[in-house]
């Protein structure tokens, strides 16, 4: 599986700012992800594509004790997560791919935040998926967020983001970022979401959360 986008340069160093300005109510998503995987009876996750460790800021500050193991190809969005966690002696973060992962570890939980909608669905997203449900136990639950949406869906969600960012972003900036959602990213309908994800080894997934084009999903292992 190859890497789907690399945060590199500034979108490592901004991508922070970038998801709190870009992704209305993000904060609150992340938030509550202890809450979600609260039924979870080991506390071991999988944070695929932690980026820079914003879900597992959550897990650690939490009053659950959680084993969390953080992977991501981008060494530079990974530095930072390195820092913020060099402390706990609960967090792993691994520079690479799920599949480079201990081939005989399996988690309780996954998350996977605003990672599959970089992958394209020519077998791409369907991989990644099946690589994730083979590190994860049965009953596992998986927490997404990914834009999501038909094409007349995402377009009409597109127009109801613009209105929910904040004020005094140049207009030619907002445009530019729609187009390439629009048309450089790969969003699929919440049907073939759904089929992916039973394709590879997972229910039926529920859909929990929306702001806009991003749909936050749950699902468990087969
Ligand atoms: C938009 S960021 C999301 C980071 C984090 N999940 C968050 O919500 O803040 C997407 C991340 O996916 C990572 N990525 C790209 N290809 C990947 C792959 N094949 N497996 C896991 N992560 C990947 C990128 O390096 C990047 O850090």
């Amino acid at each position: 599986m190859k890497k789907a986008e690399l945060f590199e340069n500034e979108r490592a160093t901004d991508y922070n700012q970038f998801v709190e300005t870009w992704i209305p109510n993000y904060h609150n998503f992340l938030d509550i992800l202890p809450k979600l995987l609260s039924e979870t009876v080991q506390r071991d996750l999988l944070v695929v594509g932690c980026g820079t460790g914003n879900e597992i800021e959550r897990f650690v500050n939490g009053s659950e004790n959680w084993t969390i193991t953080g992977v991501d190809p981008s060494l530079e969005m990974l530095k930072q997560a390195k820092e913020k966690f060099q402390h706990y002696d609960n967090v792993t973060l691994i520079e690479g791919l799920i599949s480079e992962l201990d081939s005989k570890k399996r988690y309780s939980a996954a998350t996977l935040l605003l990672v599959l909608h970089f992958f394209e669905d020519n077998g791409n997203k369907l991989y990644l998926l099946k690589d994730i449900a083979d590190k994860l136990v049965s009953g596992a639950t998986l927490v997404m967020l990914d834009i999501t949406g038909a094409k007349n869906q995402i377009k009409q969600n597109a127009k109801v983001l613009k209105l929910l960012l904040p004020d005094g972003i140049d207009e030619k900036l907002v445009d530019k970022r729609i187009d390439r959602i629009e048309n450089e990213l790969f969003a699929v309908s919440e049907e073939r979401l759904s089929e992916l994800l039973q394709q590879a080894g997972f229910e039926k997934p529920l859909r929990f959360f929306q702001t806009s084009i991003y749909m936050g999903w749950l699902t468990k292992k087969k």
